[in-house]
């Protein structure tokens, strides 16, 4: 069984808690694109746990986590990530599988992530060295997990990705090269940490299908974040789509058995680039202390404004999504109204699907619904319990988008969700 979650919105969508919630009825979660540029929070007892790169859930005893080959691995940060998981939940061997084919992200990528940031202002990346590390891998330069075990080759590789890396860092940014002397050793030692965990994804996958064990496809960033539908181009580098899981574990499309799609009530982003219906003064504030909204992996204040369901139907159809999760629905209680973005006028045209190219999208003016507020946020243990406004505001989500909300997230804690499976 096989269960897709996916951001709808520009990443930060709440994620991270959503899928420790529903790691709970899944015995593996996969991440299959991104890298370290994401940050998935989970709170143990109020101290925040953050997965970059390991996948979320693995804090619990008896789950697998799998590294697909979608992903680019920033060695030195997994290294760190594992040694830290294991002080709280013991030895990940056994329950952890890297697969030899992802690449991995060098120092050199991190480095000209961040003087491009300099340079060109860039797209407002994390620094993480994500686009560099896929522009490598397109360009079939990359060095992948499998070559560390090849000494050889794997020096021979990463000389030829230096040359051609360091020829950019001179020549661009005038900053000195890297070095294979001093990368290569580095690598050698990080390989003797990642070993126990290398193995073939795909196939572990097969026969845990086979074995009719339920597996949870993690994404990462979000749908608006797409390299080829997303804001381009202010994206990441990867295929944040449900689609994306299955290009880069290998997995048919009729293998998929529920894609869960996961948005905020209303919106953030950070980073640069279209936003149609943010809020750049006080209300966005407001909504960014509430909700605080602060970035998990750079710490940058995240742009806040409404939600918009012009955008929400777009990602809720480039996924093919099954159910919604709607996270942060107590962050809106206490405000005098509440409004969602049904339409967009655009050079004197009304149009209810937002145009393709992001030079147009800043240019939208949105047309708002506008619903009362709503006071109080009690704990719900049934949909009935939320507040009045706030079910018709829910309600009209579901209508709109056309896909029935399954979830309903508040506060921190992986419990603090209401499962709604009625509908
Ligand atoms: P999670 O998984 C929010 C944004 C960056 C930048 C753009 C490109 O926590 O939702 P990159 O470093 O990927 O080249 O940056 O994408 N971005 C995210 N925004 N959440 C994320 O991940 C993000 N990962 C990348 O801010 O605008
Ligand atoms: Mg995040």
């Amino acid at each position: 069984m096989i269960t897709i979650v996916v951001g709808l919105q520009w990443g930060d969508e709440g994620k991270g808690k959503v899928i420790d919630f529903l790691s709970q009825e899944h015995d593996i979660i996969v991440r299959f694109q991104g890298g370290a540029n994401a940050g998935h929070t989970v709170y143990l007892d109020d101290q925040p746990l953050i997965f970059h790169l390991l996948p979320t859930g693995l804090h619990r005893q008896g789950k697998t986590g799998v590294i697909g080959p979608g992903v680019v691995l920033d060695i030195q940060q997994l290294v760190q990530e594992i040694r830290e998981m294991e002080k709280y939940a013991g030895s990940l061997e056994g329950r952890l599988w890297i697969d030899p084919r992802t690449a991995l992200v060098l120092p050199v990528h991190q480095a000209e992530d961040g003087w491009e940031e300099e340079l060109k202002g860039g797209v407002g990346s994390t620094r993480r060295g994500i686009g560099p590390t896929y522009r490598d891998v397109y360009a079939r330069l990359g060095l992948r997990v499998g070559d560390l075990f090849h000494p050889e080759t794997l020096k021979h590789k990463l000389k030829v990705a230096l040359d051609f890396n360091n020829q950019i860092l001179g020549a661009r940014y005038g900053k000195p090269p890297f070095l294979v002397e001093t990368v290569y050793p580095q690598l050698l030692e990080w390989a003797e940490v990642i070993r126990p965990f290398v193995e073939d994804t795909h196939w572990f996958l097969r026969s845990a299908l086979k074995a009719n064990r339920a597996i949870l496809f993690e994404g990462a960033q979000g749908t608006l974040l797409d390299i080829f539908f997303g804001t381009y181009p202010y994206v990441t580098s990867s295929h944040t789509l449900a689609s994306g899981a299955l290009i880069s574990l290998g997995i048919g499309p009729k293998e998929v058995d529920r894609i869960y799609g996961v948005t905020k009530a209303y919106t953030t982003r950070v980073g640069k680039g279209p936003f149609p219906t943010e809020l750049k003064g006080e209300q966005g504030t407001i909504l960014r202390e509430r909700g605080h909204e602060y970035g998990a992996t750079t710490g940058r204040p995240r742009r806040c404004g409404w939600l918009d369901l012009v955008l929400l139907k777009y990602a809720v159809s480039l996924n093919g999504v099954t159910r919604l999760a709607v996270t942060k629905v107590d962050v809106l209680a206490g405000l005098p109204e509440v409004k969602v973005a049904t339409s967009y006028r655009l050079d004197g045209q009304d149009r209810r699907v937002p145009p393709a190219s992001s030079e147009d999208l800043e240019r939208v003016q949105p047309l708002y619904q506008t619903f009362p507020g709503w006071n109080e946020f009690p704990r719900p243990s049934q949909k009935e319990d939320l507040p009045e406004p706030l079910q018709r505001y829910l309600t009209y989500i579901e209508e709109f988008v056309e896909v029935p909300i399954g979830f309903i997230s508040y506060g921190r804690r992986t419990d603090e969700i209401l499962a709604i499976f009625e509908s």
